[in-house]
């Protein structure tokens, strides 16, 4: 009785982590468990670098302060028939994955990272172009604007930009610059048509955000 409860509950769970995909999972429900403090890089994130990309680099004087993957939605909506979806906003969890990418340098790395660490906070918007990151081992929100993009490297059209974000005078946190890279999915339909105006359309995408402070 209680090993045919543990493998409803807690197995299936876990084999659909283990598939080998890197596709958005936003759908996939996790297990509540315990957060844990973060109040330094937990690791030697010094040689750590970028993934190759053309957005201004970081200045002499910016260190790297976490690197989070994000797993959620982009938002889009549209207003009618012929006009494009417009970009409303974006709700991501957010996971650590600083020392997993420091000890194997791959962004292969991802669905270990789902699997065995828990949120470290969320992404969100407070208007249209106001991105917000919740990451409190960062001391606070850490609100941005848009400063630089470029479009996601291989696959193109179907992964969002790559961008540089720069904080605002409404930041708390120490981060000054977040660069988001590695970008799968995200992307809004190309038109319009048969969509009733106002309705809200969530594509599920992952985006890796670097910090620098
Ligand atoms: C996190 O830090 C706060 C403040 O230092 C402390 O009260 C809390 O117990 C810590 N939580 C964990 C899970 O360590
Ligand atoms: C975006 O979509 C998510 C569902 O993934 C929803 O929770 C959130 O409220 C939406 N935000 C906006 C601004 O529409």
């Amino acid at each position: 009785m209680h090993n045919i409860f543990f493998f409803t509950a807690f197995a299936l769970p876990l084999l659909t982590f283990a598939a080998p995909t890197t596709y958005p999972r936003s759908s996939i429900r996790r297990l509540p468990r315990q957060s844990t403090n973060i109040t330094s890089p937990p690791c030697d994130l010094s040689t750590l670098r970028q993934p190759p990309n053309t957005l201004p680099p970081p200045s002499s004087d910016e260190t790297l302060l976490l690197v989070a993957l994000g797993l959620g939605t982009q938002n889009y909506t549209c207003t009618s028939a012929t006009t494009p979806p417009t970009q409303i906003g974006a709700v991501a969890t957010l996971y650590d994955a600083s020392c997993t990418l420091a000890s194997s340098g791959s962004e292969n790395a991802q669905n270990s990272i789902y699997e065995t660490t828990d949120p470290i906070g969320t992404h969100y918007f407070t208007d249209s172009t106001t991105p917000v990151f919740d990451i409190q081992a960062l001391g606070g929100n850490t609100v941005v604007k848009r400063a630089d993009s470029m479009t996601a490297p291989g696959a193109q059209g179907k992964n969002v930009p790559w961008l540089l974000l720069a904080r605002t005078e409404a930041s708390e946190s120490k981060a000054r610059k977040v660069y988001r890279v590695e970008t799968v999915g995200g992307v809004a339909p190309a038109s319009c048509e048969g969509v009733e105006a106002g309705t809200v359309l969530t594509v599920g995408y992952e985006a890796q955000y670097w910090f620098y402070g």
